[in-house]
């Protein structure tokens, strides 16, 4: 056990919990969008709303959504660890080459990270909050109206932008992300590094590029 805790106190550990948790997040978005995505379809919010229904009372989700916010309040703690534990051993900061040669997004993830943070509590009190712990009235079918809250709360300008600025934010913070997460698991190989750092750029415009429009096309009440 005192090798586990040891290990974890480490930064080689530290960036470790880092990557594995910034990577599930990842995978959180993945199915996140597959689902919200729903809300573009011209049913009158029927399948998002069969959607909701089912991840708000499947047994084996909910485990998942505990995980989820664990996991997010992991990657924060670490996060602030990782920050004062360079700082501690750079008091004064200074304009090193690789300072000045590593990119922005790099240098800024944690002013990347608390933007996206501040979103998500916003984005968390407009929807998860009101979902679990507020009225939401049920549709046709008899589940809560979630798609209906939604169109809502999308018909407010300032929110439309608020989320399309967000996603600009959340797009900087994946680009690095993801490729310095599979650097930190060791996957670094001459053959497969600029395949995942593609990969990783296309993750970073595309997902939070569709995040993006849905609130947008919603806003202008345009459906697929
Ligand atoms: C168009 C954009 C988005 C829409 C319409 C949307 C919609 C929703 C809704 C309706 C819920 C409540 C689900 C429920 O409790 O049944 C929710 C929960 C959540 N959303 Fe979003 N979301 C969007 C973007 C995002 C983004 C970009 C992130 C992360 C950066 C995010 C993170 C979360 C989290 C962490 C939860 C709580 C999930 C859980 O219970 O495990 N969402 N979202």
């Amino acid at each position: 056990m005192n090798w586990f805790i040891s290990m974890m106190s480490s930064t080689i550990g530290r960036k470790l919990i880092m990557a594995l948790t910034g990577l599930f997040l990842i995978l959180f978005l993945v199915v996140h969008l597959s689902g919200n995505l729903q809300l573009l379809k011209n049913d009158g919010g029927e399948s998002f709303n069969t959607y909701a229904q089912f991840m708000g009372h499947n047994p084996l989700i909910k485990v998942v959504s505990i995980g989820n916010f664990f996991f997010i309040l992991l990657h924060i703690v670490y996060a602030l660890l990782l920050t004062l534990q360079n700082r501690k051993a750079r008091p004064v900061g200074y304009l090193s080459e690789t300072t000045k040669t590593s990119n922005w997004n790099s240098r800024n993830m944690g002013i990347l990270g608390t933007i996206i943070l501040i979103f998500l509590v916003v984005h968390l009190q407009n929807f998860w909050f009101k979902m679990k712990f507020g009225y939401v009235p049920l549709d046709d079918m008899g589940y809560k109206d979630i798609y209906m809250e939604t169109k809502e709360a999308f018909s407010q300008w300032w929110l439309v932008a608020l989320y399309v600025v967000s996603m600009v934010f959340l797009a900087s913070h994946l680009a690095h992300g993801f490729q310095s997460a599979f650097q930190t698991l060791g996957l670094n190989h001459k053959k497969y590094t600029p395949a995942i750092q593609f990969i990783g750029k296309a993750f970073a415009i595309i997902v939070p590029l569709l995040f993006a429009i849905i609130p947008v096309m919603m806003f202008f009440n345009l459906s697929f």
